[in-house]
């Protein structure tokens, strides 16, 4: 498959991939190492549901991240780690060095008795050893299940339990800017609860005091040192399971998604290769963490069945200061560069003195990921970051889906502002209405759903299949429905307006509250908006905006003018917010997202009833907009 470098070839292998999608994947999973060919494409039933890619292919996914790269690159850098500290040494760990650290973990996790299909929780800060612990599992084909170190023990219990981990690789602590987090007794808590774990291996990142159990615990540099830097590769089936991964629900039981060997491995090295139009030598840097998918396939998988040079952050983007991104880009000279659009409207907040202190014409492509970027978020990564220089890819996808399915691709897609613009090849968008008929035409709005099976896809939630087609099969029949609304405009573009239970119907107008937070957003003195609904005598529901300001207002009755004014002028006299409190922060998960929920309640003056605020990356800010609330 020839790489795409025009809009019109876009176009033409787009339509190849839709009229034969099996020839069409058959051509990219011709460019891995399989132990044996696959006897079939593709098998797929979305009733059951049921998605089989490759079967009968053999294959191990590591050896298609690393040892094949060892004839050509064996001493060129695979992962540039990035210390928490500026001023800690960075590392360059080589494929060589890599293929030897991957295969003394995976060593080390035999001698304790894991084997294929074994489920493993892993657990760690944003160092080497994270990467070295994904990767040896998938050497031996242990499952893994990353959970992000920063969730609490309880989260950890739960997701430990309900794939039945029977052993955890973690760490004494981890440094976040000034702190230290104590891993190590968020695990012994978890643990006490998690009756399958049979052994937890320490890695000493901050050598602060732990207590070790006796049978249970074991000092990674202890049973990790001494291994052989050889391993025999696993023999993978094509759909053998690859990782769970958690994603959070709309109810609150964590999903554990399912992605298996194969597809996975051939969706991200494609998408990875189309989107940011990867060339040899090029420098990548994917901000996300690898607890969560974005890190998973745009850290790890991709980048590095790619043969690509990817780094590994450890740090926060404001700490030391609000300069560390641009400090990072310039001292590596990162030419793609992939992050969210909470992480640019907080570094927007800072003096520009912070990105221009710093050389940052090494970059090439700019990146989003995670929410709908805001249009006047868009332009400040485009003119402050990328110099209007860099196109800017926005791209549209899920833990579900395993790899970016809507975005454009780089250099070669015309660009919308806060448009995720067109599919991938081999992904097929419908947009469908309320009532659950596709709608054909372009200028329309409606739920994002996909019709046809791609690679990466999820093929269940762990343990409760039920739940999988419950959740993404039955909303409308036959069809993958994402949770996301969409517009798609007079050119065929998509732009996600946010999640379908994130629309407010107020006097029977459907709002997306995306949509009006962007609005709010464009008011020069406004840092960063969620809008929810609220019940209104009137209207149905009213607009309740949560706003911060870069300064808090001392006297809110001329901005709140200002921002209905705005509103009514981008959207529309029906989308002016009824109430606008300002406040300093939102509750926000540790990845980031806003937990509307939280807000919703707030609005609706429930506020003795807001759920589980633990997963919060700041609890103490909800009692503070609680305390305000109009
Ligand atoms: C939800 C998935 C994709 C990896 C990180 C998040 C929203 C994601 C975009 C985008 C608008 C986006 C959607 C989606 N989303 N990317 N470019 N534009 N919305 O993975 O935690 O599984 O969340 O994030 O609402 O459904 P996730």
């Amino acid at each position: 498959m020839s790489i795409i470098s025009s809009f019109e070839e876009y176009k033409q292998q787009y339509q190849q991939s839709i009229e034969n999608p099996e020839e069409f994947w058959s051509q990219i999973a011709d460019t891995f190492v399989w132990r044996k060919k696959y006897d079939s494409v593709l098998k797929w039933d979305f009733n059951k549901p049921e998605v089989k890619w490759f079967e009968g292919g053999k294959l191990n996914i590591v050896e298609n991240c690393i040892d094949r790269h060892l004839v050509n690159k064996a001493r060129q850098t695979a992962i540039i780690w990035e210390s928490n500290f500026a001023d800690e040494p960075s590392r360059h760990i080589t494929y060589q060095e890599l293929f030897e650290s991957v295969n003394q973990v995976a060593n080390m996790l035999r001698q304790q008795g894991i084997k294929k299909g074994d489920r493993v929780c892993i657990y760690l800060p944003m160092i080497p050893q994270l990467a070295f612990a994904v990767l040896a599992c998938a050497r031996i084909g242990a499952v893994h299940s990353v959970v992000f170190a920063g969730f609490s023990s309880g989260s950890l219990a739960d997701r430990i339990n309900d794939s039945g981990c029977r052993l955890i690789l973690t760490s004494d602590g981890a440094y976040r800017a000034d702190k230290t987090l104590d891993l190590k007794s968020i695990v012994d808590e978890a643990l006490l609860k998690c009756p399958t774990v049979e052994k937890a291996i320490i890695y000493q990142r901050t050598k602060g005091k732990v207590t070790m159990k006796p049978n249970r615990d074991l000092w990674w540099h202890e049973v990790v040192g001494f291994q052989s830097k050889a391993c025999e590769a696993e023999e993978m089936d094509a759909e053998d399971i690859l990782f769970i991964l958690y994603t959070s629900g709309s109810t609150g039981k964590p999903k554990g998604m399912v992605h298996t060997c194969a597809g996975y491995m051939v969706y991200t090295n494609y998408t990875f290769k189309t989107v940011f139009q990867y060339q040899p030598n090029q420098l990548f840097w994917c901000t996300a963490d690898i607890g969560w998918i974005t890190g998973h396939s745009y850290i790890l998988y991709g980048p590095l069945s790619a043969g690509a040079t990817t780094i590994l952050f450890e740090g926060v983007p404001s700490w030391p200061d609000m300069g560390r991104f641009w400090h990072v880009i310039e001292k590596h000279k990162v030419n793609i560069f992939y992050t969210a659009p909470t992480a640019i409207r907080s570094l927007e907040q800072a003096p520009l003195s912070f990105v221009n202190n710093y050389d940052l014409s090494s970059l090439q492509v700019l990146g989003s990921v995670g929410e709908p970027i805001n249009v006047e978020a868009w332009h400040w990564y485009d003119e402050n970051i990328g110099r209007k220089n860099c196109p800017i890819v926005d791209t549209w996808w899920q833990t579900e889906t395993g790899g970016i399915m809507i975005s454009p691709i780089a250099n070669v897609t015309p660009l919308k502002p806060a448009f995720a613009t067109l599919p991938m090849p081999g992904i097929q968008p419908a947009v469908m209405s309320e009532k659950g008929a596709e709608i054909i035409e372009n200028n329309v709005e409606g739920r994002l759903t996909i019709k046809f099976p791609w690679p990466s896809m999820a093929r269940t939630i762990y343990g409760d299949h039920q739940r999988f087609r419950d959740t993404y099969f039955s909303t409308f029949p036959g069809m993958y429905f994402t949770g996301d609304g969409c517009k798609r405009d007079e050119d065929g573009y998509y732009r996600i307006t946010g999640r379908v239970d994130d629309i407010i119907i107020v006097s029977g107008h459907n709002l997306g509250t995306a949509e009006i937070e962007s609005a709010i957003d464009e008011h020069s003195s406004v840092c960063e908006t969620a809008v929810v609904g609220f019940p209104h005598t009137i209207k149905g529901q009213g607009v309740y905006a949560f706003v911060i300001c870069y300064e808090m207002p001392k006297e809110g009755e001329t901005l709140r003018q200002e921002i209905r004014e705005i509103v009514s002028k981008i959207i529309g006299p029906i989308a002016k917010p009824d109430k606008i409190q300002f406040v300093r922060g939102l509750p926000k998960t540790r990845s980031g997202k806003i937990m509307r929920r939280i807000l919703r309640k707030i609005a609706e003056g429930e506020v003795s009833s807001l759920g589980d605020t633990t997963t919060l990356l700041d609890p103490a800010i909800v009692e503070e907009i609680k305390a305000g609330a109009l």
